[in-house]
C-alpha cells in the first residue's frame, strides 16, 4: 500500500503569544502544512491556553489546514465555535467524556474533518468502534499539557496498532509530543504521517523555522521509505 503523504504539523504553543499573527504567517512562508492549534482548559489537562476567538483571529492569515487539538472536557458544547472560528481538524480526546461517537458525529455535521486523540496511556481499540466516523487519529508522544516534553517510546506501538486498524481507510495517523529529528523516523516508520512538532519547529526563533521543519521533513522522508 502506498505511504500517505507526510505532513508537518507546527505548533504554536511554542510561539510568540504577543506576536501570534507574524508567527502563523512566518509557519506558513517556513513551509509547514497544517497548522496545529493547541486548546487547553487547565481541567482536562493542566494548563491552559486559548479558545476559539483567537483560532477566529489567526484564520485570515494563512490557507493552510487549521488542525485544532482540543485539550478540554467537555467539549461538545465547543464544537460549533471552534467550527465558526476556522477549524479545518477538529480533534477531541477519547479520555474527555463518555460520548466521544456522538462528538464525532457532531464534527462531521459541521462539515469539519473529525480526530480522535489517545494519550499515552490509552489503548489503540478505543478508535475501533468509532472508526467510520474519524478523518484523523492523534495519538500523544506526550502526556497532553506542555511543549517541551521527551517523547515516549512505548506510544510507538499504538500507531502499528492504530494503522492496522484502520487500514484501506482514508485516516490519517499523527503524532504529537517530542517530535525531533531524532524520534520523528520512529514514529514514521510506525505508521504515522502527520507530524506535530512545537519545540524543534519553533526553536530559535522566526528566522529559524524553514530549516527546522525541513530538518524534520528530511528526517521524516528517509524514514518513510522503510514502510511496509
Ligand atoms: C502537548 C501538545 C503538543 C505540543 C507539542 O500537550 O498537544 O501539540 O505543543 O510540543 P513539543 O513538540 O514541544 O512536544
Ligand atoms: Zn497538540
Amino acid at each position: 500500500m502506498a505511504a500517505a503523504p507526510l505532513r508537518l504539523a507546527p505548533s504554536i504553543l511554542g510561539a510568540d503569544f504577543a506576536r501570534l499573527g507574524e508567527e502563523v504567517r512566518a509557519l506558513d512562508e517556513a513551509g509547514a502544512d497544517w497548522i496545529h492549534l493547541d486548546v487547553m482548559d487547565g481541567h482536562f489537562v493542566p494548563n491552559i491556553s486559548f479558545g476559539p476567538d483567537v483560532v477566529k483571529a489567526l484564520r485570515p492569515l494563512t490557507t493552510k489546514t487549521f488542525d485544532v487539538h482540543l485539550m478540554i472536557a467537555p467539549a461538545d458544547a465547543y464544537l460549533a465555535a471552534f467550527a465558526a472560528a476556522g477549524a479545518d481538524v477538529i480533534t477531541v480526546h477519547a479520555e474527555a467524556g463518555p460520548h466521544l461517537h456522538r462528538s464525532l458525529q457532531a464534527i462531521r455535521a459541521l462539515g469539519k474533518r473529525a480526530g480522535v486523540a489517545l494519550n499515552p496511556g490509552t489503548p489503540a481499540a478505543v478508535v475501533e468502534p468509532v472508526l467510520d466516523l474519524v478523518d484523523v487519529v492523534l495519538v500523544m508522544s506526550v502526556n497532553p499539557g506542555f511543549g517541551g516534553q521527551a517523547f515516549i517510546p512505548s506510544v510507538c506501538e499504538t500507531i502499528r496498532r492504530v494503522g492496522a486498524m484502520a487500514a484501506g481507510r482514508p485516516i490519517a495517523i499523527e503524532v504529537d509530543g517530542g517530535i525531533t529529528v531524532e524520534t520523528a523516523p520512529e514514529a514514521v516508520r510506525a505508521g504515522a504521517s502527520v507530524l506535530v512538532a512545537g519545540s524543534a519547529a519553533l526553536k530559535g526563533g522566526a528566522a529559524c523555522y524553514a530549516a527546522n521543519i525541513a530538518a524534520l521533513r528530511g528526517a521524516a522522508e528517509a524514514a518513510s521509505g522503510a514502510w511496509a
